[in-house]
């Protein structure tokens, strides 16, 4: 049996009780399915910054860069709004991203059946959506130089973002989401700003020309990133995979996450390109963030983390079945009526971030069995 190294990472927030859930599901992976795993823990965020002074440390970044996969909680929070720029909690995750190479992140935003009736849009509007958003993630205006603030002679200040992207930023990103959609219902829809940015008509050409010769059996079409955002609360079950760039797709997974009802309930992949050897580095994270309103009360939603090792499994260790099994035990939990404070309906049960893995697990069993 091979074991798998994995890196923990559970930051600051709500990250360490979500990534807590995930070692008892691991722990249920190793005991039942024939699943071995070595795992490490290391700091990250704002706790990393409480410690070591940095919110990612280069040990740390050598030990993600050196395992199978990595699975992320969460970072930032309030105590640390105040820190400069480098130092704050989100430059750890950043880093992570540009020194692993992990340019194609994946993000799910799938309505479950159950949770249909949680969302602020009408059931008939979300009920059965499934798309995929694939954000270019190492690229664009996070990264693009100069990135900086100067003094003004009168006094004023002037602050520059940079937004760049090279032709082979966007073939690798496209690539990706024209093979994910050929799992799919074979859709994509690329999002830019091509009517105001030189960075968009770029982004249209090579998707375009990516598409022609390599990806004829693709539907593609494009889309300006505005009216992405719009469609995507008018009829968002017109969109299969949609792909965008860094901070287009920031912004659109977080407004497709509203649709399912529950951000607590999406996870996600960062992945890198594979090297020689077929390894490809990858990073695994729930997509609702820290939440220091609800940080160790024991309330937050395991679910999203939960899944976001679905995506492990399913990405990085080629156990799509395993994945499956996780996916469906999810399901099969909500339709039972297991509800977290987040996703709370009339007439639910509520529990809270323990008990919510404790059901999981049990159907777990049931299911194997
Ligand atoms: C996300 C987050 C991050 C981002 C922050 C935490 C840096 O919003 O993963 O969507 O902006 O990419
Ligand atoms: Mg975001």
């Amino acid at each position: 049996m091979t074991t798998h190294n994995l890196l923990l990472l559970p930051g600051d927030g709500i990250g360490p009780e979500v990534l807590e859930e995930t070692r008892r599901v691991l722990g249920w992976y190793s005991a039942n399915r024939n699943l071995s795993f070595a795992t490490q823990e290391e700091l990250v965020g704002g706790v990393s910054y409480e410690k070591h002074g940095a919110p990612a440390t280069d040990a740390m970044i050598r030990k993600a860069q050196n395992v199978d996969a990595v699975l992320f909680g969460a970072v930032g929070g309030p105590k640390w709004d105040k820190l400069p720029f480098q130092s704050k909690p989100e430059q750890g995750l950043l880093r992570l991203r540009k020194d692993l190479g992990l340019f194609a992140n994946l993000r799910p935003a799938l309505c479950f059946e159950a949770l249909k009736d949680a969302s602020s849009l009408k059931p008939e509007i979300v009920s059965g959506l499934d798309i995929l958003i694939v954000r270019e993630l190492t690229g664009g205006v996070y990264f693009g130089l100069p990135k900086e603030t100067t003094v003004l002679p009168g006094g004023e200040k002037r602050a520059v973002d940079t937004q760049v992207y090279t032709t082979g930023e966007i073939e690798r990103i496209a690539r990706v989401a024209f093979e994910l959609a050929r799992l799919r219902s074979g859709r994509v829809a690329s999002a830019e700003k091509s009517n105001v940015m030189v960075t968009g008509v770029l982004w249209r050409e090579v998707v375009t020309r990516v598409h022609g010769a390599e990806f004829p059996d693709v539907q593609l079409s494009h889309i300006l990133a505005d009216n992405c955002a719009m469609q995507l609360v008018r009829n968002p079950k017109q969109f299969d995979v949609i792909v965008t760039d860094n901070l287009f797709g920031d912004v659109l997974s977080d407004e497709a996450a509203q649709l399912t009802g529950s951000i607590g309930m999406l996870p996600s992949a960062s992945i890198g390109a594979k090297d020689a050897n077929g390894r490809q580095r990858a990073l695994y994270e729930p997509i609702h963030g820290s939440a220091p309103d609800i940080a160790g009360k024991g309330l937050a939603n395991p679910i999203a983390a939960i899944l976001s090792f679905a995506m492990c499994l399913r990405y990085s260790l080629g156990r799509g079945e395993d994945a499956a099994l996780l996916d469906r035990a999810v399901e099969r939990v909500l339709a039972e009526g297991y509800r977290t404070g987040d996703i709370m309906q009339p007439g639910m049960t509520k529990v809270g971030t323990a008990a919510m893995t404790d059901v999981i697990l049990k159907v777990l069993d049931k299911l194997a069995s």
